[in-house]
C-alpha cells in the first residue's frame, strides 16, 4: 500500500494511474478506522481498479477546539489496519496545509435547506467544513467513485447535493450501516463506553427495528411518545432527538404519503458519548 503524506506525492500517485487508465474508488475518513470503514472499502474494491482511501482529521468541521482535540489520533494503527485489511491501494494523509494552503476556513455552501435539519440544528457551520475538506479532496484526489456511509446520512445527502450543484464528475454511493453483532452502529466513539454500556446500548438499535415495525401500525405521535418511554427508563442515556424525516428532503414529518420514503434517525447520549443510527421505515 502506498502512503501519501503530501498533495504532491499523491498527485504524482494519482497521474500515473491515469495515464493507465486507472478507474479510482474514494473513501475519506479521520482515521480511528474500524471495520465500518472497511465496509466502504469493500464496495469500493467492486466497482474500480484501484482504491484510495485518505486520513485526515478535518478542523473545519469541528464545533469547538476541544472537541478537535480530543477526536481519537492513531496514524500507525490505521496504517496497519488498512495494510492488514488487503482492500486499500493507497492512503493520503495530508497535512493542514496541503488542503488549507491559505486560511484554515469553511467555504459556504447552500444545500437547498439539507444543512439546517438534524445534525445542522446542533452542529452549526459543520456541513460547511464537511463540504469544504470533501470538495478540495475530490479535486487532488479525482475519485471516478466516491464512497460515504449510510451511518451518517444527512452527510450523505448534503455529499451528493454538493456534487449535483457543482457538477464535479464523481459518482456518490451510499454504503449500507455496519453493525456490531448486538445490532450496535460501529463508531469511532464506541471506544470511549465500557463493554456493559456497549452492550446497553444495542437499545438504539432494537428502538429502530420497533419503530420499523410500529410505522404501518400507529402514528408518528405515538410511536415519538413510545421512544421516549423506552429511553427514559434507561439509566445514563439521555435522548437528544428522535424523529422521522422525508429521506429526500430530510425534513421531519407527522404524517406519511404513499408517494414518499421515509427514515427515522435517533440521537442518545450515553454517558456522555454521542450516539446517532438511522434505519429505512415503511
Ligand atoms: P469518519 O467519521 O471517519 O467516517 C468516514 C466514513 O465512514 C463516512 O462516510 C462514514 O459515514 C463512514 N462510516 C462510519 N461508521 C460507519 C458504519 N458503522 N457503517 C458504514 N459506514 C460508516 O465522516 C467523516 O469521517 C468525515 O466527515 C469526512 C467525510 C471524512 C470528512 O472529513
Amino acid at each position: 500500500m502506498e502512503i501519501l503524506k503530501n498533495r504532491k506525492t499523491l498527485q504524482d500517485f494519482v497521474e500515473r494511474q491515469k495515464e493507465m487508465g486507472k478507474r479510482i474508488g474514494f473513501a475519506p475518513t479521520m482515521g480511528a478506522l474500524h471495520k465500518g470503514h472497511l465496509s466502504l472499502y469493500e464496495a469500493a474494491r467492486k466497482e474500480n481498479d484501484l482504491v484510495i482511501s485518505s486520513i485526515f482529521v478535518n478542523p473545519t468541521q469541528f464545533n469547538n477546539a476541544e472537541d478537535l482535540e480530543k477526536y481519537p489520533r492513531d496514524v500507525e494503527r490505521d496504517i496497519l489496519i488498512l495494510e492488514n485489511s488487503g482492500l486499500v491501494d493507497a492512503v493520503y494523509i495530508p497535512q493542514v496545509e496541503d488542503i488549507y494552503p491559505e486560511k484554515t476556513e469553511s467555504q459556504h455552501y447552500d444545500y437547498d435547506g439539507l444543512e439546517n435539519e438534524m445534525e445542522g440544528k446542533s452542529r452549526p457551520g459543520h456541513f460547511d467544513g464537511v463540504g469544504t475538506v470533501v470538495e478540495e479532496l475530490f479535486r487532488q484526489v479525482t475519485p471516478d467513485n466516491a464512497y460515504f456511509g449510510e451511518k451518517d446520512f444527512q452527510q450523505l445527502a448534503i455529499i451528493r447535493k454538493m456534487v449535483e450543484k457543482k457538477q464535479l464528475p464523481v459518482k456518490i454511493t451510499g454504503v449500507s450501516i455496519y453493525r456490531a453483532e448486538s445490532g450496535l452502529a460501529l463508531s469511532s466513539r464506541n471506544q470511549r463506553l465500557s463493554e456493559e454500556r456497549r452492550e446497553d446500548s444495542k437499545i438504539i438499535y432494537e428502538i429502530l427495528v420497533s419503530v420499523n415495525r410500529w410505522f404501518k401500525l400507529k402514528s408518528i405521535a405515538e410511536i415519538k411518545e413510545k421512544v421516549k418511554e423506552i429511553l427514559s427508563t434507561q439509566s445514563g442515556m439521555e435522548l437528544e432527538y428522535f424523529m422521522i424525516a422525508d429521506e429526500n428532503t430530510l425534513k421531519e414529518t407527522e404524517t406519511v404519503e404513499d408517494s414518499k420514503s421515509y427514515r427515522a434517525f435517533i440521537v442518545v447520549n450515553v454517558d456522555g458519548v454521542r450516539l446517532i443510527d438511522n434505519m429505512h421505515v415503511g
